[in-house]
């Protein structure tokens, strides 16, 4: 076992977790700039653990199965094709992580009820999936388990999307509380401090763990009032190909604002350019908009698709070279998730025991099947 606070790993990186719910496939530009963007630049730097939560897709999927299952393919395939290295960082299957359902009841214990209730991001769930009041207990639940996810892998950094800062927020509470009653940690050790090696105090089991929100927060659709969604039908796919891409760009409308006869700033064209092209590229276009002159919509519109298509061009190709494979990358995927499961459990259970150890559970540590 390492030294008792370590966040880095043998490798002396500091760590990362993230993940996404296997609910449904077709990753779009939202997703790239959201989240994925974020990883590919994160994952030499640090020790990433990219999670694929399953049993958390059982929330709202519980009678399909198959879907789920078909859907942690497809993503694991998406990492891949987007750039995601399975050498240089653990693919997670949540399922076959036990620590983390262990961790998750107890951490069910130091979060009031109520508050996981008033969770905005479960609130915003419950209204735009139409949930109503039938979902199962496990739905609020799955926030828990969220915290979980994390701690389990003691990271430093949470990269998610805007959508996900309640949660992280909530984790955030969990470690810190978990510090405070059981690890001696007292309440004025400053949060990022719980478990920070070589300070006073800090005998945490948990690091704090921070979000880290993608470099476009929110990217909207094609529409340019909603954000680009699947199910709103506005959203430019990562396989589209080069016509695909250039057709939805062209049918932007860009029309000048009847008061200032300007097209506003805030115009979808302008932020899909400051989110593609080269920053200073994306200025000059901005500034051009701004004089008010003849601009040719077109010619920017035609810079933009062809940006797009630079970047998708090798991620569509990476998925083509899976698909070209008999087993369609089944073969691959499932031996990523294997070697991913065999690292991940060596860390999320060195995690489990030292908190069961904190929590004065240690009695009779099991010893299965020896
Ligand atoms: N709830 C996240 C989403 O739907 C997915 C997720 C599950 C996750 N566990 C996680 C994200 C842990 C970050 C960390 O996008």
């Amino acid at each position: 076992m390492s030294t008792p606070h370590a966040t880095a790993t043998t490798a002396g990186k500091p760590r990362i977790l993230t993940g996404d719910t296997p609910t449904s496939t077709g990753l779009h530009l939202g997703h790239y700039v959201g989240s994925l963007e974020n990883r590919l630049q994160l994952q030499q730097q640090y020790d990433c653990f990219f999670l694929i939560a399953n049993v958390h897709a059982f929330t709202t999927l519980a009678e399909k199965p198959a879907d789920i299952r078909a859907n942690t393919m497809g993503i694991v395939k998406d990492w891949l094709a987007v750039g995601l290295d399975p050498d240089a960082s653990t693919f997670v299957l949540q399922s076959e992580i036990p620590a983390i359902a262990e961790l998750t009841f107890f951490f069910a214990m130091l979060l009031p009820f109520n508050k996981v209730m008033r969770n905005p991001t479960l609130k915003t769930e419950i209204d735009t999936k139409g949930l109503g009041d039938s979902y199962p207990f496990g739905f609020p639940m799955y926030a828990v388990g969220q915290c979980a996810d994390i701690l389990a892998f003691r990271p430093e950094l949470v990269p998610v999307g805007e959508d996900q800062e309640a949660h992280i927020e909530m984790c955030r509470d969990v470690a810190g509380k978990f510090n405070q009653l059981y690890c001696g940690v007292n309440n004025r050790v400053p949060l990022d401090e719980h478990a920070k090696p070589g300070t006073a105090g800090a005998s945490g089991l948990f690091p704090v763990p921070k979000a880290k929100i993608g470099r476009v927060a929110r990217l909207a659709g094609l529409d340019g009032v909603n954000k680009m969604s699947k199910s709103l039908g506005n959203a430019i796919f990562l396989y589209d190909d080069d016509k695909a891409v250039q057709k939805k760009i062209n049918k932007i409308t860009v029309l000048p604002d009847e008061a200032t006869k300007l097209v506003p700033q805030s115009h979808v064209l302008l932020q899909y350019c400051d989110a593609f092209l080269p920053a200073a590229r994306a200025k000059e276009i901005r500034a051009m908009y701004a004089a008010g002159g003849e601009v040719m919509h077109g010619h920017i519109k035609a810079e933009l698709g062809a940006a797009i298509n630079t970047l998708l061009t090798p991620m569509r190709a990476r998925r083509a070279d899976m698909e070209a494979r008999p087993d369609k990358g089944d073969g691959l995927v499932l031996d990523i998730l294997r070697r991913g499961a065999a690292r991940a459990n060596t860390i999320a259970e060195e995690t489990l025991y030292r908190a069961k150890q904190a929590m004065q559970i240690d009695i009779a540590p099991r010893r299965i099947g020896m």
